[in-house]
């Protein structure tokens, strides 16, 4: 059995049990912690952690001469960032969709003008599975490098049955060979794919891609782009409705780019999360209150399309929890760097530090259903951790965002 010991933390933050549920309201700007620690890994899972008040460990390892020692020169080490929301499978880039947004181009117009989604799937259909994957696992270490440890990846680039499949196929075999936690999402109702109507395609997600999907039970969650100009509430309930048949639990895009309904919809079938949101009234959030659907915000897209920031104080404000996540893809975020999530959470949303660490942690965890495995240091969870150089508080994360204070990324115990 291999044992680490990491020794000489300045602080281990972080802490929550398996299965405790996600931190909601007043519970999102608290953090478990203990200023000086140490933290044993075992077979790659975290198996004890304690104080080391004036820097001694307990003689019991001081003996054991089989441990491995690592040394976290007092540095911050914190869970691995879970990012519950992205779509990095994808072909090549967009590169000349970015020269027509700087010309003034909004997402709608670039959509509306064929471009956008389409514009990727007319790649994706072209790339080969292998390309695919080679691409996303490129964009997979960027992010394990920068700090994450559990992702969930969406399809939606496909548009038909064979490449959403092709799609979903790169995403199993990232589950299987990266040492980072992956989720499947079925996101066949992104767009309405080229020489189709809405209500013929929103047929075949029904009767033949859904089925394809789950007798290959290469998803595990459903999702659609429920929003002005893409789908309904009523295309999203019947999808979801065929959906709940093979079991598989919603997470949607709604509010991005209109108040849609998505959130209610999202509700009304036990979504896991709805993301986006950043066009929210009062209903939403009286819609979520009561309900185990984690509102999940993705600040990059903000950020990279200039358009409202979700609002996340008002959300914890009311008692709920949120989720921040990277919506990593080639539209409307073309970065996966959660640290730059937390930022944009704290500096633009007007979160505390450790409102922005549980909505980077431990919420998306529960937002992808992977809380036993991920999202905090607790004792038999996979010890995907953040090791930071010395720093003076966890606040210069956030604050001091761009100096490179990752020291090291552990998955699984190994360091990447
Ligand atoms: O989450 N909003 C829909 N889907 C993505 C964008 C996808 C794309 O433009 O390629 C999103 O922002
Ligand atoms: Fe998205």
């Amino acid at each position: 059995m291999k044992r680490l010991l990491l020794k000489n933390i300045g602080l281990l933050t972080g802490i929550y049990p398996q299965d405790e549920g996600p931190k909601c309201g007043e519970e999102m700007s608290h953090l478990c912690q203990i200023s000086g620690a140490w933290l044993l890994i075992e077979d790659g899972r975290i198996s004890g952690f304690g104080a080391d008040s004036d820097g001694s460990l307990p003689s019991s390892f001081l003996a054991d001469s089989s441990l491995e020692v690592m040394d976290a020169g007092g540095g911050i080490v914190l869970p691995a960032f879970c990012d519950s929301h992205t779509h990095i499978v994808y072909a090549g880039t967009r590169e000349g969709e970015f020269l027509d947004k700087l010309n003034g181009l909004s997402y709608e117009e670039i959509a509306a003008r064929g471009g956008g989604i389409l514009n990727s799937a007319d790649l994706l259909r072209k790339t080969s599975e292998e390309e695919l994957y080679i691409q996303a696992r490129a964009r997979l270490q960027e992010m394990i490098k920068g700090g994450t440890g559990a992702v969930e990846i969406k399809s939606g680039y496909g548009l038909d049955t064979e490449p959403e499949l092709k799609m979903l196929r790169v995403i199993r075999r990232l589950k299987e060979e990266s040492p980072a936690l992956i989720k499947a999402t079925f996101l066949g109702a992104h767009a309405v794919p080229r020489g189709s109507t809405k209500e013929a395609y929103v047929e075949k997600i029904c009767s033949e891609m859904l089925p394809a999907v789950a007798a290959e039970g290469l998803a595990d969650f459903v999702d659609v782009f429920c929003d002005d100009g893409f789908f309904s509430p009523a295309d999203t309930a019947r999808i979801l409705e065929a959906a709940s048949r093979y079991g598989i639990r919603p997470k949607i895009h709604a509010n991005e780019l209109a108040v849609s309904g998505g959130v209610q919809v999202g509700v009304r079938y036990g979504a896991l999360s709805v993301d986006h949101l950043e066009r929210t009234t009062d209903a939403e959030i009286e819609a979520l209150k009561g309900s185990k659907t984690i509102p999940t915000m993705l600040p990059g897209s903000s950020f990279f399309l200039g358009i409202p920031y979700g609002r996340a104080k008002d959300f914890i404000a009311a008692g709920l929890p949120i989720a921040l996540a990277s919506d990593y893809n080639p539209g409307s975020s073309p970065s996966g760097n959660m640290r730059f999530v937390m930022a944009l959470g704290c500096i633009k949303m007007r979160l505390t530090p450790a409102q922005a660490l549980n909505a980077v942690t431990i919420n998306p965890a529960y937002a992808m259903d992977a809380q036993k495995e991920v999202g905090s240091i607790a004792i038999g969870k996979r010890a995907n951790l953040i090791i930071t150089d010395k720093i003076p508080s966890l606040t210069f994360i956030p604050y001091h965002y761009q100096t490179p204070v990752i020291k090291a990324v552990l998955l699984g115990g190994d360091v990447m």
